[in-house]
């Protein structure tokens, strides 16, 4: 039977309480989480010891952000090309995540957290198809955190296989060029249905994208801290959250203007809040 979620600490129930009442919490957070290689490099130890170590903060920031009422969190856990690594890394990080989808699965569901993925999960090896698809069935009814995987993905991977699924549907005349606005598009890329990340969060202190979702951080709010992943926990995630809610988000308009959103409204939602109450 697997174990649920440990219960917050009274100490970080507190945190998350604060974090509540001091501003938003973002609705979708993406994370590329780098610097698993460097942190093992740094301790004198093989790569893989810094993935391995990288699925633990998997978990406590999987756990965290569900606690805090995150909505979706979107992992970058492997980019399409991280398979141009050598053939033992990409072997290893294979079974590293067909152990942690093994032993995390049923954690998962317990805790009401849905799973989903993004990316070409044709190309990884059946028995992680397999199990990621036992996955998202068993979670498919879950209300809590959505998880979303990207795996085998690249911004340019999902903004093509859009264009080629809009491009048949042109050829099958189900629709006209005329009728393609922003909005069309994003219902072929395979973030369908998810709002845009409000906060994007890159570890390791490097300033790159690196081909994540490239049209939905169109306005994402980005916090880069230097921590390498393996080291990167829930206190960690908490300042990112606070980061973000002092930004303002202002969607190419202009302070003030009706739905500018962020570290303004923060001083808007804690007057609310004094008033109604949490
Ligand atoms: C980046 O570090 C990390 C990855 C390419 C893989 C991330 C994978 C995990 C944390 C484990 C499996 C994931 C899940 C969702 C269970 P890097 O190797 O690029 O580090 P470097 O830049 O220091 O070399």
């Amino acid at each position: 039977m697997a174990k649920g979620f440990r219960q917050a600490s009274e100490r970080d129930k507190k945190e998350q309480e604060r974090l509540r009442n001091e501003g938003e919490i973002p609705k979708h957070v993406a994370i590329i989480m780098d610097g698993n290689g460097r942190w093992a490099k740094k301790k004198g130890l093989p790569r893989i010891a810094g993935h391995r170590e990288g699925v633990e903060s998997v978990r406590d920031i999987v756990e965290a952000a569900g606690q805090l009422g995150v909505d979706f969190l979107t992992l970058y856990a492997f980019s399409t090309e991280n398979w141009k690594r050598p053939e033992e890394e990409v072997s290893l990080l294979m079974r590293l995540l067909l152990k942690a989808l093994r032993d995390e699965a049923d954690r998962l569901h317990k805790n009401n957290v849905r799973l989903r993925t993004i990316g070409d999960v044709g190309r990884l090896p059946e028995e992680i198809q397999a199990e990621l698809s036992d996955g998202i069935q068993k979670t498919r009814g879950n209300t809590g955190l959505t998880l979303i995987l990207a795996l085998s993905y690249s911004g340019r991977w999902d903004l093509a296989q859009a264009f080629r699924a809009m491009a048949a549907a042109v050829r099958a005349g189900g629709l006209s060029p005329e009728d393609v606005s922003e909005q069309t598009l994003a219902t072929y890329l395979s973030t369908a249905g998810v709002p845009d990340p409000d906060l994007l969060i890159r570890t390791s202190g490097e300033f790159r994208i690196s081909n994540f979702l490239l049209w939905q951080l169109a306005y994402s709010e980005i916090h880069i801290t230097s921590k390498f992943w393996p080291d990167f926990r829930r206190a960690d995630f908490y300042t990112a959250v606070s980061d973000y809610q002092r930004r303002e988000r202002r969607f190419g308009m202009i302070s003030g203007q009706a739905g500018v959103s962020g570290g303004s409204s923060s001083y808007v939602h804690r007057l609310i809040k004094s008033v109604t109450g949490p």
